[in-house]
């Protein structure tokens, strides 16, 4: 399964998904079957630690947008669908997907959110914004969320949770990193199960098949 992957900073969710992977160490040798493939690394951003991520791995880069330098959406849903891309990752990106985006790729946008949503979600909160507002409520649990991307902030069907007792964390920065580490498990594992063909929605839900 090809993928695009759209960023803002760090990419640690990106070299998650790298890791993921079995890397073709010799040129040219035939990728495993449901083998999930890096077409693009797509940001705002200009320039990003996740960028550099992507080069060391010979993953092309796009900076998307209207300013010099970028791309513009609709070129590159034109590359997207050139390079047969059956599913758009948002790791970190923190603008709102276009509309000719989401609706050329309905269904196939999924994003990474660092709470259990749809508490502590929606706009302004991403980043340390989520764990100081998951510390500050005193919550017990926190965790990340899967869920489908549609026309506003972490509102999309719910594709998977995994949880993490954050009842003994002393600082926000404690649960964010208690929360990246259970990310860094369940986003490679949704995209391996797109890969698998093993995402349904039925009725109102999401349901993964074994
Ligand atoms: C992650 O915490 C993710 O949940 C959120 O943005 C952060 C991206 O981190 N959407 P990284 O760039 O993948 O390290």
């Amino acid at each position: 399964m090809k993928i695009a992957v759209f960023v803002s900073g760090r990419g640690s969710n990106l070299q998650a998904i790298i890791e993921s992977q079995p890397f073709p160490d010799k040129v040219g040798i035939s990728f495993p079957e449901n083998f999930v493939e890096i077409k693009a690394v797509c940001s705002d951003k200009l320039e990003c630690k996740a960028f550099e991520i992507a080069k060391k791995f010979f993953i092309p880069t796009f900076s998307v947008g209207n300013k010099l330098g970028c791309i513009r959406y609709d070129e590159l849903v034109e590359y997207f669908v050139k390079n047969q891309i059956e599913l758009i990752v948002l790791a970190g990106f923190l603008k709102m997907i276009p509309a000719n985006l989401l609706k050329k790729f309905e269904g196939k946008i999924i994003n990474i959110h660092p709470a259990l949503l749809p508490s502590f979600g929606g706009q302004g909160m991403y980043g340390m914004n989520v764990h100081k507002a998951v510390f500050d409520s005193s919550a017990k649990v926190s965790g990340a969320t899967i869920h489908f991307v549609d026309e506003t902030y972490d509102t999309g069907k719910i594709i998977a949770q995994k949880c993490v007792d954050i009842s003994t964390a002393k600082s926000p920065e404690e649960i964010a990193s208690m929360v990246l580490e259970i990310e860094h498990q369940l986003l490679p594992s949704v995209i391996n199960k797109f890969a698998e063909d093993k995402i349904r929605r039925i009725d109102n839900r999401v349901i993964m098949v074994n």
